[in-house]
């Protein structure tokens, strides 16, 4: 009996020895931010009702064979368009001060250009900002979450193109100068993914695969979108108080081991996937490391110049300081180690890159495979603060999926807790500026080329068997809502710590 004590204290005393315990006092800022996050296509559904036009994926997930893995749509999705006021109902009981939301471009604008409006459109938006108010929450509002209208892609307007830049600001004025009570303006979610997925690898719509070119022309295009709205926003709208920035998915890239190759190619691909969107923002062109070996491999493939666009000195300096805040979506980490360089004879955005990921075995892992593994979102936090001078960073979305089988989201709440820890140690213990966190996501919802599969919401929807598409609450609810009323966790127990002697 006494041995056994004796080992439980000192097991109990080995779990808080003083660098295993996280120091912060768990209490998160009165003024802090918490959300829930969605957006048009993923919820809205009424794909073609009430003049709303089509947009790229309206069509794409028409195409046989269906390029949706469960062969799903978002037609009617959420049914949100006409739930609205029970969805923003749902996300006001969570407690929290903010409802992400995006506008369907085509709702509004059905062909893409402001001459034609499609008033009915604009009122749904009306009415929701109204709604989110009305409930004491901040509308945070994305300008372009993916959906472009079908009508400019036919008429050779996508992200490839740089006269689509134009037409974007102009949708984006339009709906600025219509929805003035807006918290928070994001102007494009995801570039890094929109991309790659739209125009390099083409898994999304409008499902154009130029491998390592496309991709890149839609980067160029869509930052310099991006900060043409932001400029056109502090020009003409002097009076308006919503902060805006644009939103980068960003993982963290842990080195597979510490052998030097590795470590570089975690910076690499750090640097490729989220670098390549901050970069020019907070510090001003290319990175030089993507900049170097896009053009170097470009020359050894054969191209006349480089396959990544170069922005002008003038660019440049249009582009930098873009932002009110750094918006980060946050999920997972990843082991990267290095791989050989790849012989020239093709061109492909993985010979640029040039690494391979994997998980570490001790990580838990969710249903897409992803590892949760919240000691990754402390040192991105600390890259970002040593990297760009120290931002207002807001999480746009952060979650784990579930495979939608129960209520029991036990998975969810271990994620939250641990990794909303892991947030507060780097805001009180490494001095990070954290303003906000809105979790993806509200409700389950299309995810993309994984229709229904992941179900990443606070609310559960099936949408297989339910034609009543009912929301009911997992277990994570009240435990979000918990924390988000108290502004408050406990943080000292059984919560990974970011140990710097060890990789993870
Ligand atoms: C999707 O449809 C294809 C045929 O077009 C079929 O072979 C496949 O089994 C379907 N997948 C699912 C998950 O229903
Ligand atoms: C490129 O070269 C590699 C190795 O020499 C070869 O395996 C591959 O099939 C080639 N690819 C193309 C597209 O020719």
């Amino acid at each position: 009996m006494l041995f056994k004590l004796v080992t439980t204290l000192s097991l109990l005393l080995w779990i808080c020895k003083a660098d295993d315990v996280l120091k912060n006092n768990g209490q998160f800022p009165r003024n802090f931010m918490f959300g829930a996050a969605s957006s048009a296509y993923q919820i809205e559904g009424a794909w073609n009702e009430d003049g709303k036009g089509l947009s790229t994926w309206d069509h794409f997930v028409r195409r046989t064979p269906s390029p949706v893995v469960d062969n799903t749509t978002g037609d009617v999705a959420c049914d949100s368009y006409r739930r609205w006021k029970e969805d923003v109902k749902l996300v006001a009981d969570l407690g929290v001060q903010s409802y992400r939301f995006s506008i369907s471009w085509p709702r509004i604008l059905p062909s893409g250009y402001d001459k034609h409006v499609n008033e009915k459109g604009l009122e749904f938006y009306k009415q929701l900002v109204q709604e989110i108010i009305k409930h004491g929450m901040v509308p945070v509002a994305t300008i372009f979450h993916w959906d472009l209208p079908q009508f400019l892609f036919d008429n050779g307007l996508d992200w490839t193109n740089e006269e689509l830049i134009n037409v974007f600001v102009r949708y984006a004025r339009f709906v600025i100068k219509n929805l003035p009570e807006v918290g928070y303006w994001i102007t494009i979610n995801e570039p890094r993914v929109h991309c790659r997925r739209s125009y390099g690898d083409g898994l999304h719509a409008p499902g154009v695969s130029d491998d390592g070119i496309g991709d890149y022309k839609c980067t160029y295009n869509i930052l310099k979108a991006h900060a043409a709205v932001y400029r056109m926003y502090k020009r003409e709208f002097p009076r308006y108080k919503a902060k805006m920035g644009m939103v980068v998915d960003c993982q963290w890239y842990e080195p597979a081991s510490n052998r030097p190759e590795d470590v570089e190619a975690a910076e690499r691909h750090y640097q490729f996937e989220c670098g390549m969107y901050l970069h020019p923002i907070f510090q001003g062109d290319w990175p030089p490391l993507v900049k170097y070996r896009v053009a170097e491999r470009s020359r050894r493939e054969g191209y006349t110049k480089s396959r990544l666009p170069s922005f002008t000195a003038e660019e440049v300096k249009f582009m930098r300081g873009t932002q009110d805040f750094l918006g980060v979506n946050h999920y997972s980490t990843t082991s990267v180690s290095n791989v050989q360089e790849a012989s020239y004879n093709e061109t492909r955005f993985a010979h640029d890159i040039r690494v391979s990921i994997n998980r570490k075995l001790n990580w838990e892992v969710s249903f897409l495979g992803w590892g949760v593994v919240p000691t990754g979102v402390r040192r991105l936090l600390n890259l970002f603060k040593e990297r760009y001078n120290d931002p207002d960073v807001m999480f746009t979305e952060i979650g784990v999926a579930d495979d939608g089988t129960t209520l029991r989201d036990d998975i969810r709440i271990r994620y939250f807790r641990s990794y909303f820890c892991n947030i507060l140690e780097a805001m009180q213990v490494d001095k990070v500026s954290v303003v906000g966190i809105i979790p993806w996501s509200a409700m389950d919802s299309f995810e993309w080329h994984r229709g229904y599969e992941a179900r990443f919401g606070f609310y559960a929807i099936d949408f297989e068997n339910d034609p009543q598409l009912l929301r009911r609450p997992k277990m994570s609810v009240n435990y979000y809502k918990s924390i988000v009323e108290s502004k408050r966790l406990h943080c000292n127990t059984a919560v990974s710590v970011w140990n710097d002697k060890e990789i993870l």
